[in-house]
């Protein structure tokens, strides 16, 4: 695993694909999932991420504003799903997925290392719209596992995109948009009003 510029690290984020959220207290980290997270802005680094009230993780997010942004790959779509149907406060999470973990640089809640890349992030601001919180976060760290990510994520890093109930898709390939073909042009119009 290697640290990167918080800057870059946003690009995790970028393709909307699923993360899981550590939180802590008291010595145990908690593991739950998060669809719901987008880059921010550039200057600080700031992640923007939505929770719905009654889970552990946004009552820790409240309580000690620090977390860390893991991004699992598709060989962790079962233990990614567990983390976002149970709750916390009844078992850990970590134990029973067999996790392991790592101190963060930044943080307090611990790396889930079977991920391919983690924020470490600080809450800055909470607002409520509708039903959730939004948690702006400004991110401190970034880190990667190597063969996953050079300027963004690689071709190798199949992360996880959640369709909705227990149906997940994973990344096709990468795509150079700059190097593709635009539309031809379109055939010339004779002009409307001829001089
Ligand atoms: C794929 C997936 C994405 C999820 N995304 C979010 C999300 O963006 N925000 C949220 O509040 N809950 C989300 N959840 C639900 C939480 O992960 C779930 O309520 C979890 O059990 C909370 O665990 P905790 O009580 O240990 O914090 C998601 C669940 C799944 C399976």
């Amino acid at each position: 695993m290697i640290e990167i510029e918080p800057l870059l690290g946003l690009r995790m984020i970028n393709d909307g694909s699923v993360s899981l959220l550590s939180t802590r207290r008291e010595g145990k980290t908690n593991v739950s999932t998060l669809s719901w997270q987008m880059p921010l802005s550039q200057d600080p680094p700031m992640v923007g991420m939505t929770l719905k009230p009654g889970s552990l993780s946004n009552e820790l997010l409240r309580e000690t504003g620090e977390f860390v942004l893991s991004i699992p790959d598709a060989s962790l779509a079962a233990e990614t799903h567990y983390c976002g149907t149970h709750r916390g406060d009844s078992e850990d999470k970590i134990r029973a997925m067999q996790f392991v973990t790592l101190r963060a640089r930044k943080v307090s809640p611990l790396l889930v290392t079977n991920c391919i890349g983690h924020l470490e992030c600080a809450v800055r601001d909470v607002s409520k719209y509708g039903d959730c919180f939004f948690y702006a976060s400004e991110v401190l760290a970034a880190l990667v596992e190597e063969d996953y990510f050079e300027e963004g994520w690689t071709e190798n890093a199949q992360t996880l995109h959640h369709l909705g109930g227990d149906r997940y898709k994973t990344a096709g390939g990468i795509l150079e948009a700059s190097k593709l073909p635009l539309p031809k042009q379109l055939p010339k119009m004779p002009p409307l009003f001829p001089d």
